[in-house]
């Protein structure tokens, strides 16, 4: 094997042995398409507001490389923005040229060469976008940014509704608009490819663009692309069916949804059982399941957020639509996404807040969920070196480990010198 451009020798297999029946669920590779993640462990999209010009860096190599050394069957590139306009800040990623694209290779070979499949989320923030990153609050960008050289732009979305009270005011885009926006997406998937991923993921949810026509919370176009639902996911359908055209039939689709718009919000469980079932008739094949992201006034609530707190959706979105999903939000412990795995409340699990403390998250979970060759999901340079060091310790008698000489035994020959 390869890593980083450099032969690595290896006898033997790398990667566990153990026979995928006697593992935990978790351990078990999971085939997509062409592709076999080999474990059921996702990284998820994690934004990092550190890209230059939309391209990713030395920071996105080191960052993301930290969860494929810890053996994550998947590693996520966070939200990347499909054109200009869908940056949320000036430091989002984005996949809307070439170049950009360029600089992801370093990052999927490298994922690639230590056994991870390298995943990429596109997406589009539509009239979340032109904001300041988390650490400032996201607030909207204004004349002090300007002056920076770092000013706002006209944001888009399907209604010009804007998404706060403090916030810009978005166009609504027009059938020509709209027409260019799907075509900016086929691009992005088509770039994605040409990069090395091996999984993309259309971001649909957190009342981003898409989710902007798929809730009548922000959309309330009269067009064929408002109204019912069926009007309000026609963005979201033709967006996939081009995206799927030039996305290779041998790679896995995800799609990430806000399963409900939680507080004040119209879209239920039901219509995203709906949009589940019609994504999987145009080739997606998983389902992120997430919620939120939108506010409106109706009486649905706010999502509480505890351990597990989208499994619900997951389980529920899988049961009823048949296709596969992801369970995510804040699992942390390895017994519950094993439990959410063998429950069938999800077909995969992504992480995300808990691997940025514990990159090395699938290690210890193997570890602690009695997989005999748990070492053996680090990368094999690491993994020899630490097997020695077991078996070490498995040799050492345990009288020795307390009571072990460390003054030499006299000897009579001693005296003689
Ligand atoms: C720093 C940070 C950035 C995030 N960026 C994205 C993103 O780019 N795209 C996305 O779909 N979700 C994003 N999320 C949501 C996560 O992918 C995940 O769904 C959420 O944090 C819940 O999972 P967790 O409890 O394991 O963190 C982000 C979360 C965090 C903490």
């Amino acid at each position: 094997m390869k890593i980083a451009g450099v032969t690595v020798a290896i006898d033997g297999p790398v990667g566990p042995t153990t026979p995928e029946a006697e593992r935990p669920m978790l351990f078990r590779p999971m085939p997509m398409r062409g592709v076999t993640a080999r474990n059921r462990i996702i990284l998820g999209p994690m934004s990092q507001y550190l890209a230059n010009d939309g391209e990713v860096t030395d920071w996105h190599l080191v960052h993301l490389g930290q969860f494929a050394m810890g053996g994550a069957g998947i590693v996520f590139a966070e939200d990347t923005a499909v054109e200009p306009r869908g940056r949320r800040s000036h430091r989002c990623a984005g996949i809307y040229t070439d170049a950009q694209a360029r600089k992801f290779r370093r990052v999927t070979d490298f994922l690639k060469d230590l056994g991870a499949l390298p995943a990429i989320q596109i997406g589009h923030g539509g009239r979340r976008s032109s904001a300041r990153p988390p650490w400032e609050g996201r607030s909207p960008l204004g004349p002090k940014d300007e002056a920076k050289g770092e000013g706002p732009w006209q944001v888009v979305s399907s209604s010009a509704l804007a998404h706060a009270p403090d916030r810009q005011t978005p166009e609504a885009l027009d059938i020509a608009q709209i027409g260019e926006q799907i075509r900016f997406w086929r691009d992005a998937a088509s770039r994605s490819r040409d990069a090395g991923f091996d999984v993309l993921e259309v971001h649909g949810g957190h009342g981003y663009l898409i989710n902007q026509f798929l809730s009548p919370v922000a959309n309330t176009r009269t067009d064929g692309y408002g109204g019912d639902r069926a009007g309000r996911m026609r963005f979201a359908l033709e967006i996939v069916e081009a995206v799927r055209e030039v996305w290779p039939q041998d790679r896995p689709l995800f799609f990430r949804l806000s399963s409900v718009d939680g507080k004040g919000g119209h879209w239920d469980i039901d219509d995203s059982v709906a949009l589940a079932v019609a994504l999987k008739a145009r080739g997606v094949d998983y389902l992120a399941c997430s919620s939120g992201g939108l506010l409106g006034r109706s009486r649905l609530p706010a999502v509480p957020h505890f351990p597990g707190y989208h499994l619900r959706f997951s389980e529920h979105i899988r049961r009823e639509a048949d296709i596969k999903t992801i369970g995510l939000g804040m699992i942390t412990e390895p017994e519950q996404a094993e439990a959410a795995l063998e429950e069938g409340r999800a077909d995969m699990i992504a992480i995300a807040q808990e691997m940025m403390i514990d990159p090395y998250w699938p290690v210890h979970a193997a570890k602690k969920l009695g997989m005999r060759d748990w070492l053996d999901l680090l990368p094999p340079v690491y993994a020899q070196r630490l097997a020695s060091r077991e078996r070490e310790l498995a040799q050492v008698p345990e009288a020795m480990k307390a009571d072990f000489p460390f003054r030499r035994p006299s000897d009579p020959r001693d005296a003689e010198e």
